[in-house]
């Protein structure tokens, strides 16, 4: 806070632009935070929470309903593969905390009590609130709150980039599959087991190798141990595909949507999980089966019908194929990013490029200037005319998934031009 002393203000936006109060156009290259799926002003979405604004803004979803939220569950449904029922929250720390809870509490439902423990990967990354913190570990972000957090099993990651030495990416993949399932075997106290789906994104977008995901679902169906997902970074179409379970033949027990659920416009997730699971939860009203969660604004009308808009126009304007045409945009320019003598790594799929900063290419050392990497690379972007976020050394393209070729080739120039022109202050 102390190096930021003014933030600029964004009064309006339209498109992949964000223009502030001084007139400065920016163009979002981390979709508002990884969330913004049309760009912004979108007539289509606006519209939608104009009417439903005029109708019902919000009404609980305690003892009652709503129709766009009764509508949004069976559209969630209809497009998740082996799910059956969706649990509404107001943003992805909830929805993982839900899916968290919703995994313990079901072997208690049936009966099972010594399953308690949590399984998860290093270096995960599944919101800010305590249990997310807990099995989404980034020592960085939490380290602080680590005595307060519930323990969970960690299993290494393979990071093409950084593997161990004399390592091949795929021998290690199989040392780190080897690992769990021996832990797996050897205890039946392990409940669930989670993880990101198809990348971890927060901590350092590191996506896994072919297999990895599809084998530990293997693994967790095996041995008994419910697998939950977080789709909330990744699905959608982030990474070129609408859910990358189902990209990665892995369907879950559980999963959690958020972000680009109502197109990045209101703030709304949701956990969905499969029958077994639900079919759990019912019992007489003194058998106390039930899921004791609920948060004010679970199922928010308003927010459910831009969400419902939004799945709609992912049909309408073929958006993932078109992401997966746009996309090529990246591999235009991997040449000449990985030139550039601050570059130690290009990583890419779909509308998300991580490219890792290093001082030195050989010995991969990470960058690590005396001021805030992030506010360098966002004051060196804006002069460019763009809002970039980094994250620890890895600079994040995340834009809005339906950008244009234009407007991505424009993206990736003058990130170019940004790493460069920081170059000098941050080694
Ligand atoms: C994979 C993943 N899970 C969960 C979250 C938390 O979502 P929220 O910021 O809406 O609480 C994030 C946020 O970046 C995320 O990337």
């Amino acid at each position: 806070m102390k190096e930021w002393d003014k933030f600029s203000e964004i009064k309006s936006a339209k498109g992949v632009w964000l223009t502030d109060s001084k007139g400065n156009k920016m163009l979002d290259a981390v979709a508002s935070m990884w969330c913004n799926v049309w760009g912004h002003s979108n007539p289509e979405l606006v519209k939608s929470i104009t009417n439903q604004s005029k109708k019902l803004q919000h009404s609980s979803l305690f003892n009652l309903t709503n129709e766009p939220a009764e509508r949004l569950a069976k559209n969630l449904v209809k497009i998740s593969p082996g799910m059956h029922r969706v649990f509404y929250s107001d943003n992805g720390s909830s929805a993982m905390e839900i899916a968290i809870k919703v995994a313990l509490q079901y072997w208690k439902n049936i009966g099972e009590k010594k399953k308690i423990q949590i399984a998860t990967v290093e270096n995960g990354y599944h919101g800010d609130t305590f249990g997310a913190m807990s099995v989404g570990y980034v020592p960085q972000f939490f380290g602080k709150f680590k005595k307060q957090l519930f323990s969970t099993i960690q299993f290494p990651v393979p990071n093409k980039y950084r593997l161990p030495k004399k390592f091949t990416l795929s021998d290690y993949q199989n040392q780190c599959l080897e690992n769990i399932e021996k832990r797996f075997s050897k205890s039946n106290t392990i409940a669930a087991f989670v993880m990101e789906s198809g990348a971890q994104v927060a901590g350092g977008v590191i996506i896994y190798p072919k297999e990895f995901q599809k084998k530990i679902s293997k693994l967790c169906k095996k041995y008994n141990v419910l697998f939950v997902l977080d789709e909330i970074a990744t699905g959608f179409g982030r990474l070129g595909s609408m859910l990358q379970y189902e990209e990665q033949k892995s369907i879950p027990d559980i999963v959690a949507y958020g972000k680009m659920l109502t197109g990045g416009y209101l703030t709304m997730a949701a956990t969905l999980t499969n029958k077994k699971i639900y079919d759990s939860f019912l019992g007489e009203f003194n058998d106390w089966q039930h899921l004791f969660h609920g948060h004010t604004y679970t199922g928010n009308p308003i927010a459910a019908a831009v969400a419902n808009e939004n799945l709609k126009m992912y049909q309408k304007y073929s958006l993932i194929k078109r992401i997966q045409r746009t996309s090529r945009v990246f591999e235009k320019f991997y040449q000449e990013i990985s030139e550039i003598d601050i570059v130690g790594d290009i990583r890419h799929r779909g509308m998300l490029m991580g490219i890792e900063l290093v001082t030195n290419k050989k010995k991969k050392t990470p960058i690590h200037p005396k001021k805030s990497i992030n506010k360098i690379f966002f004051e060196e972007g804006k002069k460019q005319g763009i809002y970039l976020r980094t994250l620890g050394n890895i600079v994040m393209l995340v834009p809005p998934l339906a950008i244009s070729e234009k407007e991505l080739d424009l993206l990736l120039i003058r990130t170019i031009k940004t790493i460069k022109s920081a170059r000098s202050q941050v080694v």
